[in-house]
């Protein structure tokens, strides 16, 4: 079994950092393999959505996300810890993840997939919502824990005072380790489940030719009403009488 791991903070021992170590530690006593990559003082850009990486199986940009998809290929488990700032995950790790998860050409189905958001005050329960998205859009199940995984802290070590912050990351590490063990089983006894894929935009030009006929129709029968009724107010009788007519006033009212 092996967990790769993701922190988002530059600071290599801040409160993130502590997060994870109290992961680790669990991670270590379950025998379960663990890749630490820190990256928040790395030079990380963002996806450019050049799309090379359909040929490639990896993104254009060869620096640390080509690494960590080539770990995370065999791994079972991922964890991506980021420190808050204004109230989402930093940018650094939304820039890694957006390259990761577009450019890795292999199957992230069934890895387990868990997110740890670390702040001073506020913003931890919107980061982990944002970073949740990576995973539930790749068929990854979603490991949780006795509370949302968040810890609290502003100068680095101060999650550490967090207790029940770090008690959440120990019950997150047990039931992630718990998880990609079951998932191992359940691979061996039932396979993979077979998910087919559809791709649609929601723009389609067969759909929006057929919506312009509509409302041009509708028009059509709005002027002829519009017309009948002019002609009518010269004779005296202002009145809609007719389908179209009631039709053209209903439209106009909405
Ligand atoms: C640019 C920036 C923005 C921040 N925004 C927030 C915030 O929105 N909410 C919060 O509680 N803390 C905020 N913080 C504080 C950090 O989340 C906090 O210090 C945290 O412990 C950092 O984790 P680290 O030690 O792993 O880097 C911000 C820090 C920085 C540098």
């Amino acid at each position: 079994m092996k967990v790769v791991l993701i922190n988002g903070s530059p600071r290599s021992d801040g409160n993130t950092a502590r997060a994870l170590a109290e992961m680790c530690r669990v991670f270590e006593k379950n025998g379960v393999e663990t890749r630490m990559f820190k990256v928040g003082a790395k030079d990380i850009r963002g996806c450019v959505g050049c799309g090379n990486c359909a040929s490639l199986g990896k993104c254009v940009y060869d620096d640390v996300v080509n690494e960590i998809s080539a770990e995370l290929r065999d791994a079972d488990g991922l964890v991506v810890g980021t420190p808050v700032y204004y109230a989402s995950p930093n940018g650094t790790i939304l820039s890694l993840l957006d390259r990761l998860f577009f450019s890795a050409h292999y199957s992230m189905a069934m890895k387990v997939g868990a997110a740890v958001a670390v702040a001073r005050r506020a913003g931890t329960t919107a980061s982990f919502d944002v970073l949740n998205k990576y995973f539930t859009i790749s068929g990854m199940p979603v490991a949780s824990s006795t509370y949302w995984n968040d810890a609290f802290g502003g100068s680095p070590g101060e999650a550490e005072l967090d207790v029940e912050g770090m008690q959440t990351m120990v019950n997150l590490a047990e039931n992630i380790t718990f998880l990609m063990k079951s998932i191992a089983l359940g691979k061996k006894e039932y396979g993979i489940p077979k998910n087919d894929k559809r791709f649609m935009n929601f723009i389609r030009p067969e759909e929006g030719a057929k919506a312009v006929k509509a409302v041009q129709a509708v028009k059509s029968v709005k002027d002829q009403a519009v017309r009948k009724i002019f002609r009518k107010g010269a004779k005296g009788d202002t009145a809609p009488e007719s389908e179209a007519d009631n039709k053209a006033e209903t439209e106009e009212q909405s």
